[in-house]
C-alpha cells in the first residue's frame, strides 16, 4: 500500500475531472487522498462531488486575489496538504503562490501544448486545420500553461468535427489521462 499524499483539488465549474481524480482515489495505491476541494465559484457544478464523497470543500471569492490566495494557504496548512491539482480552475494563481509549492502544483490542460495555450483551445485548433489535438497535465509555474509536461494523450481531428464533438472527445481523454498524470506524477 503506498503512503497518501494529502492533495486538494481546485475547480471553477463542471468538475469532471474532479470526479475522475476522487474515483481514482478511492484505490488504496493510488498516491494521493483527496482532502480539501476549493472553488472560485459557488455554483459550480462540481460541488456536488464534494457533497457526494463527504469531502470538505470551500468557496472563496476570488475578486480578492491575494485574500484567495491567504485563505486557501490556511485550509492547505491547516489540513496537512502538500499537493495541489488544478482541474478546470479558471483564475490565475500569483507567482509568490505557485513559487511555495515547487512543483506540487498541476494543471490539465485541452490541447497538446505547447500548442494553443490559454481560453478557446478547440475553436482555435479547428481554425488553424489541427490534424491531431488532445490533452496535456503539466506542472505549473508562472507562465500560463507552460510547466514541465507529466503526460500527454493525442487524438485524430475526424472530417467535419465540430467544436462541441471535439470538446466532448478531448474531456473523455482528459478524465483518463488526469489519474494517470497524478500516479506519474508522485510515482
Ligand atoms: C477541461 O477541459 C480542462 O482542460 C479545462 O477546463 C475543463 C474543465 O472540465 N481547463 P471539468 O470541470 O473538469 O469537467
Amino acid at each position: 500500500m503506498v503512503k497518501k499524499i494529502n492533495a486538494c483539488i481546485f475547480i471553477s465549474g463542471r468538475g469532471t475531472n474532479l470526479k475522475s481524480i476522487i474515483m481514482s482515489s478511492r484505490d488504496y495505491n493510488f498516491p494521493i487522498i483527496v482532502k480539501l476541494i476549493i472553488s472560485d465559484n459557488d455554483n459550480a457544478k462540481g460541488l456536488k462531488y464534494a457533497k457526494k464523497f463527504n469531502i470538505p470543500y470551500k468557496f472563496f471569492n476570488y475578486k480578492n486575489k491575494m485574500q484567495f490566495e491567504r485563505k486557501c494557504l490556511l485550509e492547505i496548512k491547516r489540513r496537512k496538504i502538500e499537493f495541489l491539482c488544478l482541474a478546470g480552475f479558471m483564475k490565475i494563481l500569483s507567482k509568490k503562490f505557485i513559487m511555495g509549492f515547487n512543483n506540487k502544483i498541476i494543471n490539465i490542460h485541452p490541447s497538446l501544448l505547447p500548442k494553443f495555450k490559454g481560453l478557446n483551445t478547440h475553436k482555435r485548433v479547428l481554425q488553424n486545420k489541427e490534424k491531431f489535438t488532445g490533452c496535456t497535465v503539466h506542472y505549473v509555474n508562472a507562465k500560463l500553461d507552460s510547466g514541465k509536461i507529466i503526460l500527454q494523450k493525442k487524438i485524430k481531428i475526424n472530417l467535419n468535427e465540430s467544436e462541441d464533438s471535439l470538446r466532448k472527445r478531448v474531456l473523455k481523454e482528459e478524465n483518463n489521462l488526469y489519474p494517470e498524470a497524478i500516479r506519474l506524477a508522485l510515482k
